[in-house]
């Protein structure tokens, strides 16, 4: 079995899974890591050269590598859950945990980011906008979710293997 961390980018999907992989012993793998090593260019190289359409169908590709992924911490990218094909994949993966966090909180976090394309511009509002737009599809395909707006990463891990545990 394995592990899925869906979220908006800035709620620590990548850090806390790595945490979280360490405790419990499992390996870890993040999606847009995979998609660099894989077609050998930086995901901020992809949207500008192919754009975001071209970025979603890597995605989908990817995930379709994983089938036989097991004992792993998957940290997806931020729009993973975008696709319905995708959702079904990740269900049939494993445990989907939805890391979420105060729109206020992932501003701050994201001010000085580099290498989201998505929020290049306009980065306050473009960050509401895609939260709200994704809110719904977040909670509704999660089998359990966190709100790391105040916790450390050990806190967040810790939460998750609680609920793993239960
Ligand atoms: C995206 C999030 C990014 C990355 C790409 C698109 C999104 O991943 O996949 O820039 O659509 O939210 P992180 O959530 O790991 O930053």
């Amino acid at each position: 079995m394995n592990i899925i961390l869906i979220g908006f980018m800035g709620t620590g999907k990548s850090d806390i899974g790595r945490r979280l992989a360490e405790r419990l012993s499992m390996h870890f793998l993040d999606t847009d890591t995979l998609i660099e090593k894989t077609e050998k260019i930086k995901i901020s190289d992809i949207f500008a050269k192919k754009g975001e359409a071209y970025f979603r169908d890597l995605e989908t590709k990817i995930i379709k590598t994983l089938e036989d992924y097991d004992n792993f911490v998957i940290s997806t990218g931020g729009g993973m859950i975008l696709r319905d094909e995708n959702v079904t994949m990740l269900k049939k993966l494993g445990s989907i945990v939805l890391l979420w966090s105060e729109p206020d909180v992932i501003i701050d976090r994201l001010k000085h980011a580099k290498d989201r394309p998505l929020i290049e511009v306009d980065r306050e509002n473009k960050i509401r906008e895609l939260l709200e737009k994704r809110r719904t599809i977040y909670h509704s395909v999660c089998d359990h979710k966190i709100d790391t707006s105040t916790l450390s990463l050990d806190q967040a891990a810790e939460e998750i293997i609680r609920w793993v545990k239960e």
